[in-house]
């Protein structure tokens, strides 16, 4: 008799046999970045809250097409974004513990900024990625006026807003783990370098009440960090100061803090900041930088090397860096003793002392 029952031991791939899987996964990577981006802008998670709704509901208050609506909240189901319960009478979803932690508006834990900001770079800015592999030239760039699309947006108070608070959404878990794990003990005064709306000075001034903090910023956040500082009751402890670090000196301190700065910059203001910073800090202190610092055999940190391409397509010369290349600029200033730390998921510390 013909052998119908083909053998499945001839057909198993072997464990070593290319497998497209992570590839597709990749690839259709910007199909979940979507999905998350339109329930963070419909503010399904918030709408849900601490409590559950039907699907006939959700369609309602957000105005889904019925075409629509079970796909877009399954796929977020699948996705491990939403919990659901079925009891016969139709599915009622819930926030997880996460989303309704991080994605609801009016939890202020709320980092959906960050998550509009991956959702809008990916279309605008990155879609010329290949364009910036080839050219090394940025895609930020508005055509009428030649400024990069940062400098346009800070034009614009609304988009200016929005865009430092989804910054914040991004960095405050780094800050809130940097306030934990650093020992500021034998600090008296702080500046944190491009504080923007002082989420990193607030967060460490409610831990720390001996520090004396210094914000800074350019003029249009500063205004929106003293509103936030003034809002928590933190004025007599964080001083913001409106100065651009690229042509003011840098207020000096025992400990002087810069996220997300030396990453936006080129090899050469790199080297002349990390002078600055060393200026500025008071003998016997401290610098901190804090970014995706990249593992120094640019393989691990995946994050880390993205963010550079995305420093490509926004400024083309910046760049992330890995822990060697931190150590060699800040002992070219003269700093000692320089260490990379590891602070939160895909960042780290950069931290130099000045004898
Ligand atoms: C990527 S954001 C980082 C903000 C914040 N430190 C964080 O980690 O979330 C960069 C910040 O640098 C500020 N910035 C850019 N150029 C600057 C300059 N020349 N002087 C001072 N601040 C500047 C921007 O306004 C923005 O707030």
């Amino acid at each position: 008799m013909a052998e119908t029952t083909p053998d499945q031991g001839e057909h198993t791939p072997e464990e070593s046999e290319p497998n497209p899987e992570h590839i597709m996964q990749v690839a259709t990577g910007v199909w979940g970045t979507k999905v998350l981006g339109a329930a963070v802008d419909l503010e399904l998670f918030t709408l849900l809250g601490g409590g559950e709704l039907r699907a006939t509901e959700i369609e309602r208050e957000l105005d889904l097409h019925p075409r629509a609506t079970r796909d877009f909240l399954d796929t977020l189901v699948s996705l491990g974004f939403l919990e659901r319960d079925d009891d016969g009478d139709g599915p009622r979803y819930r926030n997880t513990p996460e989303t309704a932690a991080f994605l609801n508006k009016d939890d202020p834990r709320y980092i959906g900024g960050a998550i509009d900001i991956f959702n809008q770079q990916i279309y605008d800015v990155w879609s010329g990625l290949e364009d910036s592999l080839q050219t090394g030239e940025p895609q930020g760039v508005i055509d009428e006026t030649g400024d990069p699309l940062w400098e346009e947006m800070y034009d614009d108070p609304i988009e200016l807003e929005a865009f430092a608070e989804g910054m914040a959404g991004l960095s405050k878990g780094n800050f809130v783990a940097f306030a934990e794990q650093f020992e500021f003990s034998e600090y008296d005064s702080m500046t944190d370098v491009g504080g923007a709306l002082a989420d990193l000075s607030r967060i460490v001034a409610r831990r720390e009440s001996h520090l004396s903090i210094t914000t800074t910023d350019l003029p249009e956040v500063t205004e929106l960090a003293r509103e936030r500082i003034r809002a928590d009751g933190l004025e007599d402890r964080i001083d913001a100061v409106s100065s651009d670090y690229n042509t003011d000196p840098i207020p000096d301190a025992d400990l002087v803090t810069a996220s997300l700065i030396l990453h936006q910059e080129n090899l050469e203001t790199k080297r002349t900041l990390m002078e600055k910073f060393y200026d500025a800090v008071n003998p016997g202190g401290t610098f901190v930088a804090i970014d995706h610092i990249i593992d120094d055999e640019r393989k691990a940190n995946t994050m880390g090397l993205m963010m550079s391409l995305n420093m490509l397509v926004y400024y083309g010369d910046a760049f992330d860096y890995t822990g060697q290349q931190f150590v060699s600029w800040a002992e070219e200033a003269g700093f000692e003793d320089v260490q990379v730390q590891h602070l939160n998921g895909p960042t780290s510390m950069g931290i130099a002392h000045k004898r």
